[in-house]
């Protein structure tokens, strides 16, 4: 499988290794990412060979820096929400549902739609550099991968909020503590880490891992998703917008308008 924006690799016969590769924008997520993504996700899912799935972001900094803001800034309210919609149907539902047990390897930066990845997986592990956010208020907008709710199942509403809205980042060893990730480990062993928890797997059952991960699913409700588009999409209509977006691109603090 030859794609442009990732890398694929049997670490086994069983174990599928997945790599975000455009590491000069930290690995951002631009819609074709997210289609190959879902392309050879897709296709590892219906291998009956692969059992488990690990992703990872290349290069040393980062694992996913968020969806990619170069590419949605000039986005209408429509176009935000349908970016939205797609990447929930494409990936981030998409990995949540699989019934191959998916691993996010955190090896850097997880900021935005990096984190709302990582949250959709199964198992998180992360590398002692690892920082972890959801900035998208920064931005004038909010999380519109999943995040709003996936980060509040994961780590408890209190601290899921307190998270968005200083849209701060938090370090590995406070995400451990926050119950975010598994395990923290130094970079180099992170890989290696990360095929100890998918040889643990590979013991098991892979229909009963299928209904165990449909039975958690069932826990929670869409209806939250649903607001998290259309609010999305809403804030794309706003003045805070623009000029959050386009402060980031030059790279300056955007000077934010008042509320509502
Ligand atoms: N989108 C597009 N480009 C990005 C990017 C992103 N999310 N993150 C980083 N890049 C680009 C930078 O623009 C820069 O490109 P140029 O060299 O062409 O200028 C390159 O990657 C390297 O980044 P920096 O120079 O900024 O690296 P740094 O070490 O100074 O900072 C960082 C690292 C703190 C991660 C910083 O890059 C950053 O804040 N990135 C944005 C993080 C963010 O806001 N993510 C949320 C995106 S919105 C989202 O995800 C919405 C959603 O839920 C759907």
């Amino acid at each position: 499988m030859i794609y442009d924006n990732i890398l694929v690799k049997d670490l086994s016969d069983e174990i599928r290794y997945i790599t975000i590769n455009r590491p000069k924008q930290l690995n951002a997520l631009n819609k074709q990412t997210i289609e190959e993504l879902h392309d050879a996700l897709d296709k590892a899912e219906k291998d009956e060979k692969i059992r488990v799935v690990i992703i990872t972001g290349s290069g040393q900094k980062a694992f996913v820096a968020g969806a990619d803001i170069k590419e949605f800034m000039h986005f209408t309210p429509e176009e935000g929400q349908a970016l939205s919609e797609t990447g929930h149907r494409l990936l981030f539902d998409f990995v949540e549902q699989m019934q191959t047990p998916v691993i996010a390897a955190i090896n850097g930066y997880a900021l935005g739609g990096g984190l709302e990845l990582a949250l959709s997986s199964h198992i998180r592990l992360a590398s002692e550099n690892a920082r972890m956010g959801l900035p998208e208020v920064s931005l004038g907008v909010i999380p519109g991968y999943g995040g709003t709710q996936r980060l509040a199942q994961h780590i408890g509403k209190g601290r899921a909020l307190e998270m968005i809205i200083t849209a701060r980042q938090i370090d590995a060893q406070t995400a451990y503590d926050y119950g975010l990730v598994s395990e923290v480990v130094p970079q180099e062993k992170l890989l290696d880490r990360a095929v100890e928890y998918a040889q643990m797997i590979l013991r098991n059952s892979p229909q009963a891992i299928g209904l165990a991960i449909a039975a958690v699913n069932a826990a929670y409700s869409r209806e939250g998703f649903r607001t998290e588009n259309e609010l999305f999409g809403r804030a794309f209509a706003t003045e805070d917008f623009k000029e959050g977006t386009t402060a980031f691109v030059e790279r300056r603090k955007p000077d934010f308008g008042k509320k509502g």
